[in-house]
């Protein structure tokens, strides 16, 4: 998975051939639309809030493929709350230069917002990510058995071998991503969106996508094709509890959005109330089921995100924070949250 994915040079990401959309591989959140971004930008200034309004804030993204995410949060910021706008500094942590250059061409219009790294350093503010954490190498791992890739003819194979290492575990570069984030917040939230599972819910297996089709095996097109798997979202909260972080939230994303929706449109909500200002009324008597006000694309894109035969479950999303404060309510984006699916660290 690592080399299929991450190969200086045949790498389906670090090749610069991964493509998402329509005319891609697949559809991510990013792709259906900028109404994601936006709604996450209200989220981020929800928590700059929340910080205190500093003025050292930063937005960092990894696995930002080709900046339309940062770009969406950007535009939505900079019409409707200004004053956040004018002091974020907006991190992409990306170490494939093929990604870097479309990032800062997507990103143009606001190169003196951004910073690009290859790899995390220390900051105050929000780190997101969606899609990330699926994209990370994994080892096939089962019962003091594991699975690895053989050649036999001119073919590539499993071969099950016993494990050596008592102590292995099929997801260690995400658990040493967590250590890694951990280390670099100074305060404020990680989120992280992506498909997983919690506990014991059924074993997570490899995903191939190519041109809008799964394909039977991780050694079809390889290189050409994206392998995913499923994110096991308690190592990931036990990880970053033993790091000192506090799981924030847990939901799927139909009730994340929904919640952030509802609390952008609520009449006397205070979480907005200040970002609200900047931006149009809702239509009188339309509240419920056009929160926010805009076109007919935008609705469908909507529905594509929150819909839960769509979008809507299929995806999770972790909230992590530091230095936040004993006291800290639930962000918008958990105030349905009610199932909390026996995520670690929430009861
Ligand atoms: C499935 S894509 C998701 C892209 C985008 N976030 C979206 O939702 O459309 C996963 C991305 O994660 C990136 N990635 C994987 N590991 C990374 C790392 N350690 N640092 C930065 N990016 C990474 C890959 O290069 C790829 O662009």
């Amino acid at each position: 998975m690592h080399r299929a994915l991450y190969h200086p040079r045949q790498g389906y990401y670090s090749s610069g051939r991964c493509a998402i959309g329509k005319t891609g591989d697949y559809f991510t959140n990013v792709s259906i639309g900028p109404v994601f971004g936006q709604l996450l930008a209200a989220q981020f200034a929800e928590i700059w809030e929340r910080l205190g309004k500093i003025d050292n804030f930063v937005i960092v993204e990894q696995g930002a493929h080709d900046g339309q995410f940062a770009c969406d949060v950007l535009e939505f910021l900079k019409k409707h709350a200004p004053e956040f706008f004018e002091v974020l500094r907006y991190r992409i942590v990306e170490p494939f230069p093929i990604l870097r250059d479309r990032q800062s061409l997507t990103l143009k219009p606001f190169q003196e917002r951004i910073e690009y790294h290859d790899s995390l350093r220390p900051f105050a503010g929000v780190h997101f990510s969606n899609e990330l954490l699926d994209a990370m190498p994994v080892r096939l791992i089962r019962g003091g058995v594991e699975k690895m890739v053989d050649v036999q003819d001119t073919n590539f194979v499993f071969v099950e071998c016993p494990l050596l290492e008592g102590n292995a575990v099929s997801n260690q570069s995400a658990l040493d991503w967590v250590d890694c984030v951990a280390a670099n917040l100074q305060r404020g939230y990680v989120i992280a969106i992506d498909y997983g599972r919690v506990g014991d819910e059924r074993e997570g297996s490899a995903q191939v996508r190519a041109g809008h089709r799964i394909l039977d095996s991780p050694f079809e097109q390889i290189g050409h094709a994206d392998i995913t798997m499923h994110v096991d979202w308690s190592t990931i909260a036990e990880r970053a509890q033993a790091n000192g972080l506090r799981v924030a939230g847990f939901t799927d994303q139909h009730h994340f959005l929904t919640g952030i929706l509802s609390e952008l449109w609520r009449p006397g909500s205070p979480a907005f109330a200040w970002l609200r200002r900047g931006m149009p009324e809702p239509p009188p008597g339309d509240w419920g089921q056009s929160p926010l006000p805009g076109s007919p694309k935008m609705k469908r894109e909507l529905q594509t995100l929150l819909h839960p035969e769509m979008l809507g479950r299929a995806f999770q999303v972790l909230a992590l924070e530091k230095n936040v404060g004993p006291d800290a309510s639930r962000l918008a984006g958990f105030e349905f949250a009610k199932s909390l699916m026996n995520m670690p660290g929430l009861s």
